[in-house]
């Protein structure tokens, strides 16, 4: 029996949690999920988005599953997905991004797993008005945080049979800050037995529209990490596909990379796979590689049918109809 701790956070959140529960429990691995809420509704009881109890259950758990969570755009708190990362030292955000035969995209065959520091660059939040005509963001890289983050996209490399990894950088233009994650990308490799090489970050949007095919592994500073692998999503057919886990030294979470899409909340049309293909990441974290092979085939199978799919996927099928559709096949 694994503890874990599960966010459903808000807006789709709820709903897609609930049907990636339904989805694993239908594996019969034995989970005990300690759910615990986070976001604007707890304010008001607790004073803040993330209680201490959420933090609590995480690190006892060492293991939890969220859902997402709004984050007011331009004021308000703080990102509780940012919060998190830093506060428990979830350094690594590991995002693979693989077709699946049966969604509709310009694309097949993509299978490239983007690798993105989670913990500094322009998002540790080091910011500040200057007078009321300016504001300043601190872009903070660090050797220590290059050295770690790279060392565990050469470790994901070899432990899955990857072929290359890819430093992205803009050090020609942030000869300091970026300069120091290329030195050492460069250095880390350098005894590593995999082939790498690096490409500058606007260079690498580019090829991975015209050539995605041509990636592996991605490893990159913590910015060129969000919009990259907002990208990749793209070429795979959108962000209710994509999962997501951050990691840290004995701390795992693991998170869709699609926000709460307020738009659809509710109504029982999203697309709960990025959540339960995240689940299928939890699965193999845990060493449970049969269940996650076992709800990876079903999704493969439905996909390709294509008979059930909800609307993001050009589909008419509810939540509900798509997960019931998913447990037929386990
Ligand atoms: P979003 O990802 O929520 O939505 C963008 C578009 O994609 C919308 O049209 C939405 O309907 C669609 N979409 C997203 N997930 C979908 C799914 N599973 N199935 C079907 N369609 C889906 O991004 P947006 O609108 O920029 O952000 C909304 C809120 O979510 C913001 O407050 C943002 O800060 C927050 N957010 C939270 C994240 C997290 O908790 N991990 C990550 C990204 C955003």
């Amino acid at each position: 029996m694994y503890d874990v701790t599960l966010i459903p956070g808000d807006g789709i959140g709820p709903e897609v949690s609930q049907a990636m529960v339904k989805v694993v429990e239908a594996t019969a691995v034995e989970i005990n999920w300690e759910v615990v809420e986070a976001g604007a509704a707890v304010i008001d009881e607790y004073g803040t988005p993330l209680p201490e109890y959420v933090i609590d259950s995480i690190k006892k758990n060492k293991i939890a599953i969220k859902g997402p969570i709004t984050t007011p755009v331009g004021k308000g708190f703080k990102s509780v997905n940012v919060t998190l990362r830093q506060t428990l030292d979830l350094y690594v955000n590991l995002r693979p991004v693989k077709s699946f035969k049966g969604i509709k995209s310009r694309y097949e065959d993509i299978d490239l797993v983007i690798v993105r520091e989670n913990t500094e660059d322009l998002y540790a939040g080091i910011e500040h008005k200057i007078g009321n005509f300016a504001g300043e963001s601190i872009k903070l890289i660090t050797k220590p945080a290059c050295e770690r983050i790279v060392e565990f996209a050469f470790k994901y490399a070899k432990d899955n049979n990857r072929k290359k990894v890819t430093g992205v950088h803009k050090a020609n233009i942030m000869k300091i800050s970026d300069g120091l994650f290329l030195n050492t990308f460069r250095e880390v490799a350098q005894d590593k037995g995999i082939a790498f090489d690096d490409l500058i970050v606007d260079a690498a949007a580019m090829n991975l529209v015209i050539n995605p095919e041509k990636y592996d592994v991605m490893v990159m500073p913590n910015l060129y990490g969000d919009i990259l692998s907002d990208l990749c999503a793209g070429l795979v057919g959108g962000l209710g596909i994509i999962p997501g886990a951050n990691i840290g030294k004995d701390v795992a979470i693991f998170e869709a990379v699609h926000g709460s899409a307020p738009d659809i909340a509710g109504q029982n049309k999203a697309n709960p796979t990025a959540i339960i293909q995240s689940a299928i990441m939890m699965l193999r974290y845990l060493g449970e590689q049969e269940k996650a092979l076992q709800i990876e085939n079903a999704l493969s199978q439905v996909f390709e049918k294509g008979e059930v799919l909800t609307q993001d996927l050009g589909g008419s099928a509810t939540t509900t109809q798509f997960v019931d559709e998913i447990i037929k096949y386990l």
